[in-house]
């Protein structure tokens, strides 16, 4: 059930409605991207260079001579295998390492940052790999965005793995993913940078929220009790109950349903096939396992937003919180790309706070922050 995976994620990072997005050229990977983003590539100059390293996604935004970014997303994961010839190892990463070796594909970034030394090889060994690959310019100026946790050692490994990589032989430099993400969610520039407002990233490991005030970030607040991660743990739950025990599924399978069904306008049952070990095979109709993990989640996030980020936030910073909330909250991070997300959580938040607030998102908030963190790289070069 997981060998679509390939095709899907190429599905979701083309969603865009943008007429004017173009599938990039056939060199580059498939899971890679063409976004029609302005951006000024002088031609000589450091390359700006935005970069996301994420639990389940690594999405890095560079600008092409054409003026359009181009978006490289893919599974944080690889796996190793002895070229049989040569006896060297070879490194695979993404959905290729994903659906290839699923026996021993590591995902190295499982608890959202490099923890360890052996994590962070890994890491270096990943992210240089992509890059690579990719033919991401070393003459570069890179910004990454880094999660609102508190762990020292994770963020400095995150640093090294950037800085001990051959791009961003300029200058490296990071920013909060919540800050990066809201960026292309406010305008086409950098107008977030500017403002007073409230981020929120829904992500697979944290559900992360801040205040900005002209980029400085005010309230910090980050738990790892409501997350993509634990939706899919609750589909794959929901799943078992719903078949009355006879579907098994695996928390990939349950992200890729998530990913390709989850909707709050409207959400269609669909059906699934396994195979059954005796032979055979059972299909299967899915009707409320999806939904009702993103509800239970999406309830779980307005509750956190509202009754402890918010309060905490009145407490220290009653103006912020005041001017924030006459602003539209931004949403961002992959779990914000369900459809109708937005207006279910402004509705939700609204109904617990008894007042009116708005919620907005960009077209793509899964490559918010890379696409962010790219902005800020671009103004770093012309400063
Ligand atoms: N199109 C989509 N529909 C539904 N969920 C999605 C979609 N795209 C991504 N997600 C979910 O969003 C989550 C990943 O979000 P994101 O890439 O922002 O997280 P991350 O930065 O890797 O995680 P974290 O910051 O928590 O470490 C996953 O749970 C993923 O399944
Ligand atoms: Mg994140």
């Amino acid at each position: 059930m997981s060998e679509e995976a390939d095709a899907d994620d190429d599905e979701a990072a083309t969603e865009s409605e943008d007429p004017a997005e173009t599938e990039a050229e056939e060199r580059v990977e498939e899971e890679t991207e063409t976004q029609d983003v302005e951006a000024d590539a002088a031609s000589d100059g450091p390359v700006p260079v935005g970069v996301k390293l994420g639990s389940t996604r690594t999405v890095i935004a560079i600008p092409e001579e054409s003026g359009d970014v181009r978006i490289i997303r893919t599974l944080t994961c690889l796996a190793t295998y002895d070229d049989p010839l040569t006896g060297e190892e070879q490194v695979l990463y993404g959905e290729e390492a994903a659906t290839q070796y699923p026996d021993r594909v590591q995902f190295m970034l499982r608890s959202g940052l490099p923890e360890d030394d052996d994590r962070a090889e890994l890491t270096k060994k990943f992210f240089n790999t992509v890059l690579e690959e990719n033919d991401v310019p070393e003459d570069s100026v890179v910004v990454y965005a880094i999660p609102t946790i508190e762990n020292e050692r994770g963020l400095d490994n995150l640093e090294a793995v950037i800085q001990e990589s051959a791009i961003g032989q300029r200058t490296v430099e990071s920013y909060p993913e919540s800050l990066c993400g809201a960026i292309p969610a406010m305008g086409d520039g950098l107008e977030a940078i500017g403002e007073i407002f409230v981020s929120v990233n829904m992500g697979s490991t944290n559900l992360e929220a801040a205040a900005y005030r002209r980029g400085e970030q005010l309230n910090p607040f980050a738990t790892g009790a409501v997350t993509g991660n634990e939706v899919d743990r609750m589909i794959a739950n929901n799943v078992e109950g719903e078949t009355q025990g006879r579907v098994n599924i695996d928390t990939t399978t349950a992200r890729e349903y998530k990913e390709q069904h989850a909707d709050f306008v409207d959400f269609e049952p669909f059906t699934d096939i396994i195979q059954q070990p005796g032979g055979g095979a059972h299909e299967f109709t899915i009707e409320r396992s999806v939904m009702d993990a993103c509800n239970q989640y999406l309830d779980d996030a307005v509750d956190e937003i509202a009754n402890s980020f918010l309060p905490e936030l009145a407490n220290d910073h009653i103006k912020v919180y005041q001017l924030a909330l006459d602003q539209p909250i931004v949403l961002t991070g992959g779990m914000a790309c369900i459809p109708g997300i937005v207006d279910e959580f402004e509705n939700r938040l609204s109904e617990e706070l008894n007042r009116d607030v708005e919620a907005v998102a960009a077209d793509n908030p899964d490559l918010g922050a890379s696409v962010g963190a790219q902005r800020i790289a671009d103004h770093l070069i012309g400063n």
